[in-house]
């Protein structure tokens, strides 16, 4: 054990660092990875996407699984972005098209606070992958893809693997909501699956509206 005081200096060492690390919670940009599609979200960006490397600990397969950093469309904010993971319920039920499959319900998670990451639901609580206290991963046969294609979401910008510019963190539940309604329209672009009932809803809903729907 270390000596009360040692402790003591050790712990207060970790605040500062951790005090340091909030002064500049998810600033940053995305990583580009090799291949990046040019132009607007298309289906084109389905393989850009789509997670094909073996994840490390991951002994067993996985659903076909698509993740990256989408834009949320803010003036002025080019690299904020929020960060999703998405695991399909049957093979191409994430990627079908347009009027395939569209009466089919699928889900978005967002972890409360509103400022924790999604990844946390994901690994620990109702996602196909689960970490071990031995940092092991299993498989959850309880996953919440199992019911429907389900979206994992870093929100808002800056959370996670959400990033956000130096100025351009939220200062409020409707920029949150603006933010949130400029991704998921995005994201509906990407993989080719627009559900016909989301776009409706996205045509009428006002984004302050969502703003609500994601923090409750
Ligand atoms: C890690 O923990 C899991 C679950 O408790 C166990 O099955 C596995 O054997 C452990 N692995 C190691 C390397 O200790
Ligand atoms: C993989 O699991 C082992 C325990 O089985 C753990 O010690 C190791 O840190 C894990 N690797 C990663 C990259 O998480
Ligand atoms: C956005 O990120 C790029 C790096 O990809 C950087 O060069 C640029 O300055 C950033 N723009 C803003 C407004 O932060």
């Amino acid at each position: 054990m270390l000596p009360l005081r040692l402790s003591r200096v050790f712990v207060w060492a970790s605040l500062l660092v951790l005090v340091q690390c909030q002064e500049n919670p998810g600033v940053g940009y995305p990583h580009d990875y090799p291949g990046k599609p040019k132009g607007p979200f298309s289906p084109a960006w389905q393989n850009y996407f789509e997670v094909t490397e073996p994840l490390p600990n991951v002994t067993w397969s996985l659903p076909r699984n698509f993740a990256g950093n989408i834009p949320v469309d803010r003036p002025g904010h080019p690299n904020d972005t929020l960060f999703f993971w998405a695991f399909e319920k049957e093979q191409g039920s994430l990627t079908a098209q347009e009027f395939e499959r569209s009466d089919e319900p699928w889900g978005i998670w967002l972890n409360g606070g509103p400022g924790s990451s999604s990844l946390l639901g994901l690994l620990f609580e109702n996602g196909p992958i689960h970490v071990a206290a031995n940092y092991s991963l299993y498989s959850n046969p309880y996953g919440w893809d199992n019911l429907a294609d389900y979206v994992w979401v870093d929100q808002p910008v800056g959370v996670g693997f959400a990033t956000a510019d130096n100025t351009g963190f939220v200062a409020d539940e409707d920029q949150m909501g603006e933010d949130f309604f400029g991704f998921v329209a995005n994201l509906v672009e990407a993989p080719a699956k627009k559900p016909r009932a989301l776009q409706k809803a996205l045509k009428m809903a006002r984004p302050r509206f969502i703003g609500y729907a994601v923090t409750t």
